[in-house]
């Protein structure tokens, strides 16, 4: 059980708050993770906001959590943790002071801060942090991505947070590095001996990477059309996933080690620059279609009319200069008001190398696995098999399935608990380095500079669709297709 903290919850009155931070702490509570005494702090800007904040967050679980997850009892209980706070985080005046005496004299006591605020006011209250002496020896601070606009603002933001909290205190948040299957990744590549050999150019055809969802902007339009696909998914979700599938074995599974194996990973990614991006990158925009039999408004309709040349979709063939990974094209792929929300893995291995089979009794496709990281979170591996029943010797795909779900009965995976709670037991394996995010934009900036000076507008594409027809010629063109989520 990890000792008694005090989670101070910047923000606290925020969607990022309400939807997934206090259900993720919630769940922890009820499952007993949270020992007697840990402290929840959500600071709000106004005395109002605070009167009310205990009637928001029962609003909030109640809207946010799964079936059967709330339980008034439960809520009761959690309710006692929480300690509302108003304060200007900008402002260093005498506000802080209710802070600084919730939170006591216990240097040796846990404290979390987490940011989930914009930005561009890390600086302000890191800074007022340390005037108010509240960063001790047992502080962490627990920052959200998008980390920055580009390599340089990135960068900045890291120097300002870097200025009051050591490298080893601050615990960047990638919430699909919290997701249950996409830990299992390298426990699937790393603790099974009949993966690992299989694991290369020379097994391997080539390798998806999808994560496609429904929904629109979602009320952040402000954020989204200043942010677009690229930075907002790409520039770290997609990249971690890519570096787990592609990295070497981690001497341990220390923060430590796998940073080192990721980041060479990001470095031997090919850069996209000039004619390569065009030639690489699609981009695209969703116009007016119907998602599950309901109409959809267009990307320029949801942002009131105007134009925007923002990418709600980007698809991209990256190439990994590595002795392992030579010639393997990684496909990456991510829209908004795609035709299902699903996040997936695709291993596509490579065909045999002889057909005994008679080529028409059998159809042989090549051996594919599947890690589907939502809406279920399953590990698939499709295998040829003889067709049953059939004096013939033709042969069918057939699936070896693990659906975590199915498999351990109370799995109900939650990134953000894991994340959180990870982050209050110091343990950071999770978490993302500030050399990382560098790698990261370092390889990302290009693509979009290019688009810049190019002026490069995205390709349309229907609401409900997989996205503009441009992203299907990435992989027709050398033969492949992409394989949709069912
Ligand atoms: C966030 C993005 O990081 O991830 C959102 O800012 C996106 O635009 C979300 O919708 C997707 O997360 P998940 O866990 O729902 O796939």
């Amino acid at each position: 059980m990890i000792n008694p903290f005090d989670m101070v919850l910047f923000g606290g009155g925020g969607d990022l708050a309400l939807r997934k931070l206090l259900p993720a702490l919630y769940r922890a509570f009820r499952e007993g993770s949270l020992a007697e005494g840990c402290r929840i702090l959500p600071v709000s800007r106004r005395q109002s906001d605070v009167d009310q904040y205990i009637e928001a967050a029962h609003r909030a679980l109640q809207k946010y959590l799964g079936d059967g997850e709330y339980c008034a009892s439960s809520w009761k209980g959690f309710s006692q943790l929480l300690r509302p706070v108003a304060l200007d985080i900008a402002v260093p005046d005498a506000q802080w002071e209710h802070l600084s005496d919730i939170l006591g004299s216990d240097s040796q006591r846990v404290r979390i801060f987490y940011l989930a605020i914009p930005p561009a006011v890390f600086g302000p209250c890191c800074e007022n942090l340390s005037i108010k002496g509240l960063i001790t020896e047992n502080s962490r601070v627990v920052v959200e991505k998008p980390l920055g606009y580009n390599a340089q603002t990135s960068d900045e933001i890291n120097s300002k947070i870097a200025s009051y909290f050591p490298e080893d205190s601050i615990f960047r948040i990638d919430h699909y590095l919290g997701k249950e299957t996409v830990q299992n990744l390298l426990a699937l590549r790393f603790s099974n001996v009949l993966f690992e050999h299989l694991w290369d150019a020379k097994t391997i055809d080539h390798i998806q990477i999808s994560i496609s969802e429904t929904v629109g902007l979602e009320g952040r339009a402000g954020f989204y059309d200043e942010t677009g696909a690229m930075r907002d998914m790409v520039q770290n979700h997609l990249l971690q996933l890519l570096c787990l599938i592609a990295m070497e074995s981690p001497n341990s599974m220390s923060a430590k080690n796998i940073r080192a194996e990721k980041i060479k990973v990001l470095e031997a990614l090919r850069p996209l620059t000039g004619a390569l991006v065009d030639e690489n990158v699609v981009r695209g925009q969703y116009v007016a279609g119907e998602i599950n039999g309901g109409d959809v408004p267009g990307y320029l309709d949801e942002l009131d009319g105007g134009t925007s040349s923002t990418e709600t979709f980007v698809a991209i063939r990256a190439h990994i200069d590595s002795w392992r990974w030579a010639g393997v094209p990684f496909y990456l792929r991510t829209g908004k008001r795609m035709e299902k929300r699903c996040a997936e893995i695709v291993v596509q291995y490579k065909n045999v190398s002889h057909h005994v089979y008679d080529e028409t009794a059998g159809n042989i496709t090549p051996n594919r696995l599947v890690i589907r990281l939502q809406p279920e979170e399953s590990i698939k591996l499709v295998l040829m098999a003889k067709k049953m029943d059939s004096l013939t010797t033709e042969l069918q795909p057939a699936e070896l399935n693990l659906t975590l779900s199915d498999t351990y009965d109370s799995f109900r995976s939650d990134a953000y608990k894991r994340l959180m709670l990870d982050a209050a037991a110091n343990n950071s394996a999770l978490f993302i380095h500030r050399d990382e995010v560098a790698a990261a934009w370092a390889w990302v900036d290009p693509i979009i500079e290019h688009w810049r000076e190019t002026n490069n507008q995205p390709q349309p594409y229907p609401a409900g669709s997989w996205g503009p027809e441009e992203a299907d010629s990435l992989l027709s063109r050398s033969d492949r297709h992409w394989f949709n989520a069912k």
